[in-house]
């Protein structure tokens, strides 16, 4: 993959700025933000390319943005979604990956990641069921950036709960849900890592473009 134009990184620019205000839920740009951070820094970890990086970044911040279209009641329910509601709620990555699509062929790649972010490593996953190498690269690590995130922060249904607890999800999902070479990587990171990771997401909440993967600053 090529470094992005000047002009193309324009055109991202733009469209980030267009889609992103529009988030009606900030608790889901939060996840986003913090998905996005622990994606970039999986990505260098498992020794992908600065542009792949990048776009496995955008991906990551964009992955929940076909919950756009999903009724608020639904996204703040405090409690676990009834069969319907799970149906509606479980339509979010082919919501999202049609805006990216419509958006700009700039972001065909984040799309495809977007569409695959809650494929299941075993197949079990929705909504194509794709297996294996079947999904995308990036949608395996955004898999993984989002189980941990689940995990150590607080849901309309439950309070957030320890490192060490993400940590043993990540072995429990480890090639079920999730790449287990992924994981690995995650689980054998040093604990500057993690250090790295805090600081970047206290970061982000005031400002999107200290992680560069476009150059807006989305108030
Ligand atoms: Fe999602």
């Amino acid at each position: 993959m090529k470094p992005l134009s000047k002009s193309d990184q324009q055109l991202l620019e733009q469209h980030f700025y267009n889609i992103a205000p529009d988030w009606k839920d900030t608790e889901t740009q939060k996840h986003c933000m913090r998905v996005a951070v622990f994606s970039l820094h999986i990505g260098r970890a498992v020794g992908l390319a600065e542009e792949q990086v990048k776009s496995v970044g955008r991906a990551a911040f964009l992955h929940d943005i076909g919950k756009m279209a999903t009724p608020e009641a639904i996204l703040r329910k405090p409690s676990a979604l009834n069969p319907e509601e799970l149906a509606i709620m479980r339509k979010h990555p082919y919501d999202g990956y049609q805006l990216l699509k419509k958006t700009t062929p700039l972001l065909d790649d984040a799309a495809e990641i977007v569409y695959a972010h809650h494929e299941n490593f075993d197949g079990t996953g929705y909504p194509r069921g794709l297996k294996g190498e079947e999904i995308p690269f990036g949608a395996r690590i955004v898999a993984v950036a989002n189980t941990w995130d689940s995990i150590t922060s607080d849901l309309p249904y439950r309070k957030a709960k320890s490192l060490d607890a993400a940590d043993e999800e990540l072995q429990r999902c480890r090639g079920r849900q999730l790449d287990p070479t992924i994981v690995d990587t995650v689980l054998n990171m040093p604990e500057d890592f993690w250090v790295g990771i805090y600081q970047d997401i206290k970061a982000v909440y005031n400002n999107i473009s200290i992680l560069q993967i476009t150059p807006v600053a989305i108030q």
